[in-house]
């Protein structure tokens, strides 16, 4: 069996890489050349801890790159697309290259007889896989979906950062679709990949795109519901977040994780997956309330942390603020819908000095601020000199900051919004997010 997958982006490149490392038949499709020749070298166009181990083994067995989309049509029995979903202008999602690979993929199969399963994994809408992708492919393909190929709707879950584990070995897999024999031999191939250990579900292709927009969601609600509790511990003397959570996640009808207060969510899936779901709520005349409080308590933060910033510094023109941290998450070089990039922003208009420091983010932050603001290669060259250290993104190396370290700064400001220091051992004023005071 051959498989194809088209946009090799997190998600494309993580399953052709674990596949190819496993042997499988694969070829991966991207129509950006400079990527595809990035990846044919062994090297991952982004960051991601373990993928360029992954795609090195793949590469050396069973894993081919093309911008073939007509070849991978034709010879294979499975073709994922894995294109990106970005947000659109007016707050929906962008299906422009959804809709390309599509129309591609439909004339594709105007000029063959094979007849693969077309398996969508970008994230998509309800509705979409079924009214709008099955269109266009029985539109240019003139052949009727069920009969000529077969079309799922095949969410994914997986976290950046984590983008190889969680290929491996997903929490579930969820198959939509309303063609039986599809569904079977989709089934098939993620019983061969998984094994019985991974929870199979079965669905129609609607609910099957609405689970992916629940999931994120409800993860999103989760972090804004614990950041409004935190928002209430900083007005609240001697109480820590941290100790809330302790007790109420020992509940097993809450559970601990994904209840770490911070500066707010960011990266492209869950702010992006949200709005789309507020969008899709009320264009079927459901009123989102919650959704809408969920967002904009986590739009609230970063202005929770100019409040923290300025209380502190009284004056935050001319001060030199370091930022520790510019990727949405550890793990990750992605600065899409970063808090730290929304701060900075917000500082400079406040005529503050910026001098930031990132293990991986670094460079995708100049292609925003260009020389508007400082780079630092270390920690400690960081915080040299400044008047505020502000922690955003929770890498290990910032809680070894050490008090020695903090002598380095004109004044031994703290402002943590990850909690990751202890405030009884630093030799320095300390402001926390979910701290009162
Ligand atoms: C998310 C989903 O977790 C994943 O299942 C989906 O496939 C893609 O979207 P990802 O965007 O990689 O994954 O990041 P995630 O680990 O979910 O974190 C998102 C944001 O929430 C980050 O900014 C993170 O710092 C923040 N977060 C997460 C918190 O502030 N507190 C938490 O407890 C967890």
């Amino acid at each position: 069996m051959k498989i194809g997958i088209i946009g090799l982006g997190f998600v494309g490149l993580s399953l052709a890489s674990v596949l190819g490392s496993k042997k499988y038949n694969v070829v991966g499709i991207d129509s950006d050349r400079k990527k595809v020749s990035t990846i044919l070298s062994g090297k991952s166009p982004f960051y991601e801890p373990k993928l360029d181990i992954m795609l090195k083994k793949a590469l050396a067995k069973s894993l081919q790159i093309s911008s073939d989309i007509q070849f991978a049509t034709s010879n294979c029995q499975l073709l994922f697309i894995t294109v990106g979903t970005p947000p659109s202008k007016d707050g929906y999602i962008d299906l422009t290259k959804v809709k390309q690979v599509a129309k591609e993929i439909g004339e594709a199969l105007s000029k063959t007889v094979n007849k693969p399963i077309i398996i969508v994994k970008s994230t998509v809408a309800p509705g979409t896989t079924n009214e709008v992708i099955k269109f266009i492919l029985e539109k240019y393909s003139k052949k009727k979906a069920g009969v000529g190929f077969g079309i799922i709707a095949n969410p994914e879950f997986l976290r950046e950062g984590k983008a190889v584990d969680d290929t491996i070995s997903p929490h579930i897999v969820v198959i939509g679709g309303n063609d039986q024999k599809s569904i079977s031999r989709v089934k098939k191939f993620f019983l061969k990949m998984h094994g019985n250990k991974v929870p199979l579900i079965e669905t129609n292709h609607q609910t099957a795109e609405l689970i992916k927009y629940a999931n994120n969601s409800f993860l999103a609600t989760k972090i804004s519901f614990i950041n409004q509790i935190a928002s209430i511990c900083q007005s609240l003397p001697e109480t820590n977040v941290e100790d809330v959570v302790r007790a109420i996640g020992l509940d097993p009808r809450i559970g601990k994780l994904f209840l770490k207060a911070g500066p707010g969510y960011g990266g492209s899936c869950l702010p992006k997956d949200l709005q789309t779901l507020i969008k899709f709520s009320s264009r079927i005349g459901k009123k989102p309330i919650l959704l809408e409080a969920v967002r904009e308590t986590n739009n609230f933060q970063v202005r929770n942390l100019m409040i923290l910033i300025k209380e502190a510094l009284q004056k935050i023109r001319g001060r030199r603020i370091s930022i520790l941290g510019l990727s949405f998450k550890e793990g990750s070089d992605d600065i899409r819908e970063s808090v730290s990039i929304k701060l900075i922003r917000l500082l400079l208009k406040k005529q503050a000095k910026i001098i930031v420091h990132d293990p991986k983010a670094i460079e995708n932050t100049k292609m925003i601020f260009g020389d508007k603001i400082s780079y630092a290669d270390s920690v400690k060259a960081a915080i040299k000199g400044s008047h505020c250290t502000v922690i955003m993104t929770p890498w290990k190396e910032y809680s070894n900051l050490t008090n020695n370290d903090l002598r380095l700064m004109k004044r031994r400001l703290i402002i943590d919004s990850r909690r990751l220091l202890d405030r009884y051992k630093l030799d320095a004023e300390y402001h926390a997010i979910g701290i009162g005071e």
